[in-house]
Parts: structure tokens; C-alpha cells; sequence
């Protein structure tokens, strides 16, 4: 493969140990793959630490780094703990997760940002269009690519941090103009799109798609950060999709032609209000009415507007005894939920406000056998539950059933 003069030099170790460890990580990869040439990278996310600090290999790995003397060289963040032990209103924290976890401790030496979120891109490590970032977790992937126009593969656990400390990463995928077309056409002809409905149109992208990257029309007035945010999350869950267009919104579609980049779409795909309805059938697993165990807001996390809006629906009312009411959310989104009174609102109502990740949670005991429902596609798809919209999630989390 082609290195430059600084990337053999950094091979040499002539950028110290942890660099030369990285790289010779970096270079193996690409072989294996191969791949002819890196490419510098401006940023990186880290990937789940849930179970990850029960494997030696992993912490291990880290500690080198740390016992090197590395540190992160681009703005690096990382994904939320299961739930955040020092947040009172986080749910009781699984056995499994218990105890000491030294990756926190190790990735602060590292420099890593300690943002814990699977939103970095509004909170803590916010990308520009056209920077090259080396990011796990495919519903940040799919977002940075997508609506702010940088350029990120979903890379694989352990090659997040060994690109975060050489500042390269593999030049293929997504970072390559010729991989960044539409693909596939997908209109959709709703007579009206509600904010909830995102997560269905995702839900549903993703099947059609594989790893396809759709143009999508007919979402255009419609779709709030929040509302891209929860598609994506959704179809990059479902499928593997890692970027869609929407034409005169995401920046590199100003229209539906340049979307393509002069070439035909290879099928036309469209939903309908009947298709709308049987998605969101499919997505509620468990279909037989009852009580409730837990409603989870908050995959990914929340924004501050989704949050305010789950105190609107909560306002003068009691969360059902019988079921624990989950949002997650970045820690600065508490902070602000806090001054607001928001977070007032939604503790006195009985629900919890905490930084965390439900899929973490919810699919480990004592949580794993529970009724849930969720507004969310991902974790519709990843676990049996029962999907609702966030004011029906609310509405079944004071009536305690659905
Ligand atoms: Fe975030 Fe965990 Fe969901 S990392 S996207 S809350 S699975």
C-alpha cells in the first residue's frame, strides 16, 4: 500500500510509541482489506462501553496506550454508559454493569472528550461538512454524513481508537466521492407526516435499502433534526444505511440530480399511508394488550426539544406506579432541563431523566424480560416492544398499560 513520508515516519515510531502501535493496527487493517492509501482524520466517536469493560482484550488494549503515553490527537468522544452512576433519577444499574470500570479513568488519560452520548454531533464533538472522521455508532454515522455532510465509515470497535490516536483511518467507503450517490429513489407520498412518523419511514428505509444510499423526497418541510436524527437511527438499524440525501436539505443534494451525480436511480421506492401503518405494525413486537413494565424514550438520546416535549405531555400528571418512564439524554441537555424546569416537571411526574442507553439496559437482566414500549426504531427492531408515538408512549406510561 501507499503511505506518505509523515505516515511511515509515524510507522517508525518516529512520532513516539503509541502512534507507532496505531498505525502498524491502521496498516494491517488495510492490507487485510485492501485498501491503498489512508487518509488524515479530524475526529473520532468511540463505541458502546456497556459490556466492553468486561473484556480483557479491549481494556487491555486501552491501558497500552495509556502506559505509552498516548493521547488522542483529533477531538474524540464517547458512547453513553448503560446509565450514568452519578445521576440519582438513572434507573437501578444491572448487575452485569456493576463495578469498577476502568476504560472511564483510562479514556480520560487518553484525552478523550467525556461527553457519553450517541448524539456527539450535538454535544461535544460537532463536525464541519467535508471532514474526514473515523466514528462508531452507526446512528451518529448515518447523521454526520448524511445532514452535515462529513465523511465517515461505521468503523469497527478498537479501530475508532487506534484512528483517534494516529489521526488516519482506511481511505475507502464513504470517504470517497464516487460512494456518496443516491442509489435509490424513495419518495414518500404521505398525506401528512407527523414528527413520530420518522422513525417509521427509518424503520422502513433501512429494509428496503440494505446498505443502498436512498434519495429521499417528500419529507422536506417536515424534517427536524430531531425527526432526521430518529430516521436515520432507525435505518441504520434496520438496514445497514450509513448516508441518505434529502434533496434541497442535506448539503451535498441541492437537488434530486446532483443527488445521483448524473446517474439513474436503480429502483424507485415509495410509502404510502398504508405502508406507513403496516411499519409501524411490524415494528410493535409484542402485539398482546396489557400492563406496562417500562416506556424508553430516548434512542438516540434526546434533544432539548423532544425532552420539553415529554414535560408538555407529563404537566399536572403521575406516572402509573407500576411503570418506570425512561429519557435519556445528554448530560448538557439535563443541565438546561433543569434551568428550564422541565427536568422539575418530569421528575415530580415520576419519570426518569438520566444519561444512559437503553438497549444497554433494557436487554440485560433485570430488564430484559419486561414489557417496553418506545417511540424508537432502533429499539423497536433490537428487542421485542411495543411502538408507539411520544405522546401514546406517555398517555400508556400514566395509564400504566396499553
Ligand atoms: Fe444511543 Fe444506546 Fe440507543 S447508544 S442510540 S441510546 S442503543
Amino acid at each position: 500500500m501507499r503511505l506518505t513520508k509523515k505516515e511511515e515516519e509515524m510507522g517508525e515510531g518516529k512520532m513516539g510509541p503509541s502512534v507507532q502501535l496505531a498505525m502498524k493496527a491502521i496498516i494491517q487493517m488495510a492490507e487485510g482489506l485492501g485498501v491503498e492509501c489512508l487518509i488524515p482524520t479530524e475526529g473520532s466517536h468511540l463505541g458502546n462501553v456497556d459490556m466492553l469493560f468486561h473484556c480483557k482484550g479491549y481494556v487491555g488494549i486501552v491501558r497500552k496506550f495509556v502506559d505509552l503515553g498516548g493521547e488522542v490527537r483529533i477531538p474524540t468522544s464517547v458512547n453513553p454508559y448503560p446509565a450514568d452512576p452519578r445521576n440519582p433519577e438513572s434507573p437501578a444499574i444491572p448487575e452485569v454493569y456493576r463495578g469498577e470500570n476502568p476504560l472511564v479513568d483510562d479514556y480520560r488519560r487518553l484525552g478523550v472528550i467525556p461527553n457519553w452520548t450517541c448524539t456527539p454531533f450535538l454535544y461535544g464533538n460537532i463536525p464541519r461538512f467535508g471532514q474526514h472522521l473515523s466514528w462508531e455508532e452507526s446512528s451518529a454515522v448515518i447523521y454526520v454524513n448524511s445532514v452535515i455532510g462529513a465523511r465517515a465509515n461505521r468503523e469497527p470497535i478498537l479501530m475508532d481508537l487506534v484512528s483517534a490516536i494516529a489521526g488516519r483511518t482506511l481511505y475507502t467507503g464513504l470517504h470517497l466521492d464516487e460512494n456518496r450517490k443516491g442509489e435509490i429513489l424513495f419518495l414518500v407520498k404521505l398525506k401528512k407526516i407527523q414528527p413520530d412518523d420518522f422513525a417509521a419511514i427509518g424503520y422502513y428505509l433501512g429494509k428496503v435499502c440494505g446498505t443502498r444510499i436512498p434519495v429521499i423526497d417528500g419529507i422536506q418541510g417536515q424534517a427536524s433534526t430531531a425527526a432526521l436524527k430518529n430516521m436515520g437511527a432507525a435505518a441504520a438499524s434496520t438496514g445497514a444505511v450509513a448516508m441518505f440525501h434529502v434533496p434541497g436539505l442535506t448539503p451535498e443534494a441541492p437537488t434530486i440530480e446532483k443527488a445521483f451525480g448524473g446517474r439513474k436511480p436503480a429502483e424507485t421506492i415509495e410509502m404510502d399511508d398504508r405502508v406507513l401503518a403496516r411499519t409501524k405494525e411490524e415494528m410493535s413486537s409484542l402485539k398482546s394488550p396489557g400492563p406496562l413494565d417500562i416506556v424508553a424514550l430516548g434512542c438516540p438520546h434526546y434533544t432539548l426539544e423532544e425532552v420539553v416535549s415529554v414535560a408538555r405531555l407529563l404537566e399536572g400528571k403521575r406516572v402509573n406506579p407500576g411503570v418506570e418512564l425512561w429519557i435519556c439524554t445528554h448530560n448538557g441537555v439535563i443541565d438546561l432541563a433543569k434551568q428550564l424546569g422541565v427536568a422539575r416537571v418530569i421528575q415530580g411526574a415520576g419519570g426518569r431523566l438520566f444519561s444512559g442507553c437503553i438497549l444497554c439496559l433494557h436487554n440485560v437482566e433485570p430488564y430484559s424480560g419486561r414489557r417496553l414500549m418506545s417511540d424508537s426504531g432502533k429499539i423497536c427492531y433490537y428487542r421485542p416492544a411495543i411502538y408507539g408515538s411520544q405522546q401514546g408512549c406517555v398517555e400508556a406510561a400514566i395509564q400504566g398499560r396499553i
